[in-house]
C-alpha cells in the first residue's frame, strides 16, 4: 500500500511517498482502507523536532518506518474478533492511538474499535477526518476543562482547525461567543456563529473584554506573555483554558490572587467525546470546515501549509 514516510526529522520535503505491507489487525482493532485524512500543528512539531517526534509516536527506537498521522476518516474492510462496535463496509473516523504509532499517512491503517465513531452520513470523508485531534481538543478544553454553560462570555481563537468547532461548541451551549482572529476570517468566524469579533492585528482583546467567564487560549504560540493577557480579560472565578503553555509558578500565583481556575488542555482519546461530537454533527448542529485538500502525494503542501500558522479550519489529504 501506499504511505508517507518521515525519511528524517526535518522539513516537509523529508516526507515522501513509499510502498509497505498493509498492517495486520490485533484482536481489538478494525483496518481501514482510508479516503481522508487530516493534518494538525502537532504533525509538524513532531516532523521537525526530534523529542516531539519520540513522545508523540511513543518510539522505541525499532521501528522500520516513521510514519505520522492519527486523524483519519474511512471505510472498515476488516474487523478482529473480539470488534463489537462497527462491520465490514462501515464508515467510520477517529483520533488514532494518540499518542503513540497510529500510522495514519497511509491507504490502510489498523485502529482499536474505541478510538472510532461511525461517520454520520450527511457529511463528507474529508469533513469527518478533520474531527479528529481539532474537534477532541476543542471539546475537551470548552466543555470539559469550562464546564461551559449558557450564558457564559467565551473569548476564543476562532478560525483555526480547534478555534472553529471550539466556537460552535460554545454557541451551542449557547454561550455569548467573542472571536479572535484576523481580519480577513472576520465573516468566517460571524458565519460560525460567533457574536462579536475581533481583529487580533489591531485590537488588544484584553483590552475590550475584562468580563469574560472562559478566554480559550487557542493560539500557536507558546509565549507567556499571550497567557498573562488572556488572565487579564477574565473576571474573577472564570476560567482560563490553555492549548500550549504550561502554567508556571507566576501564572499560577496569578491565577489564585484573581480567582480564576487554570485548565492546562492536553486532548485525550475519549469515546464519549467522540460520540457527542459524532452526534452535533450528524445532527448539522456542527460541521467541518475543510479550507484545503491535497492528495496524499502532495502531504508535503500540507504540512508547509499547516506551518504558516493561518489555516482556516481543516487541511485535509484525501487517499
Ligand atoms: N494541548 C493540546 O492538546 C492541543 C491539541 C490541539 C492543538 N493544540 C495547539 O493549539 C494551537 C491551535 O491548533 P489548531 O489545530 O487550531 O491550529 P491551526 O488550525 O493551524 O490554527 C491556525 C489559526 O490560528 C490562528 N491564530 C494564529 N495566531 C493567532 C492569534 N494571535 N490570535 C488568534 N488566532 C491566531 C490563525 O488565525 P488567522 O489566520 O485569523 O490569523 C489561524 O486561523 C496550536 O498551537 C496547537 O499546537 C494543542
Amino acid at each position: 500500500m501506499k504511505a508517507i514516510i518521515l525519511k528524517a526529522v526535518g522539513g516537509p520535503e523529508n516526507l515522501q511517498l513509499a510502498e509497505i505491507a498493509v498492517p495486520s489487525i490485533k484482536d481489538d482493532e478494525v483496518l481501514i482502507k482510508v479516503k481522508a485524512i487530516s493534518v494538525n500543528p502537532v504533525d509538524a512539531f513532531a516532523r521537525r523536532n526530534q523529542d516531539s517526534l519520540n513522545y508523540v509516536l511513543q518510539l522505541k527506537g525499532d521501528e522500520k518506518h516513521i510514519i505520522l498521522g492519527w486523524d483519519i476518516a474511512g471505510i472498515v474492510t476488516e474487523a478482529g474478533p473480539a470488534v463489537t462496535k462497527f462491520k465490514i463496509g462501515d464508515e467510520v473516523f477517529g483520533m488514532v492511538k494518540f499518542v503513540g504509532k497510529a500510522n495514519g499517512y497511509a491507504e490502510y491503517v489498523a485502529a482499536p474499535e474505541n478510538d472510532l465513531a461511525l461517520k454520520p452520513g450527511n457529511i463528507s470523508f474529508e469533513e469527518a477526518a478533520g474531527v479528529g485531534i481539532a474537534a477532541l481538543t476543542a471539546w475537551q478544553s470548552i466543555v470539559t476543562g469550562g464546564k461551559i454553560k449558557k450564558g457564559d462570555k467565551v473569548i476564543t481563537g476562532a478560525s483555526g482547525g480547534v478555534g472553529h468547532y471550539a466556537v460552535q461548541f460554545a454557541k451551542h451551549f449557547g454561550a455569548y461567543v467573542i472571536a479572535v482572529t484576523s481580519g480577513e476570517n472576520r465573516d468566517f468566524v460571524l458565519g460560525l456563529g460567533a457574536d462579536e469579533f475581533i481583529d487580533y492585528h489591531t485590537q488588544a482583546f484584553e483590552e475590550l473584554v475584562t468580563d469574560a467567564d472562559i478566554v480559550h487560549d487557542a493560539v500557536w504560540s507558546d509565549d507567556v506573555h499571550h497567557i498573562r493577557r488572556s488572565l487579564r480579560a477574565i473576571k474573577p472565578g472564570g476560567t482560563l483554558l490553555s492549548l500550549i503553555v504550561d502554567f508556571d509558578h507566576e501564572i499560577s500565583e496569578q491565577l489564585k490572587s484573581k480567582n480564576v481556575t487554570g485548565y492546562r488542555v492536553l486532548v485525550h482519546k475519549s469515546e464519549e467525546d467522540l460520540a457527542a461530537i459524532a452526534e452535533l454533527l450528524a445532527k448539522g448542529i456542527v460541521k467541518t470546515h475543510v479550507s484545503q485538500t491535497f492528495p496524499l502525494e502532495e502531504m508535503a503542501k500540507a504540512h508547509s501549509l499547516i506551518e504558516t500558522k493561518n489555516a482556516v479550519g481543516k487541511i485535509i489529504v484525501t487517499v
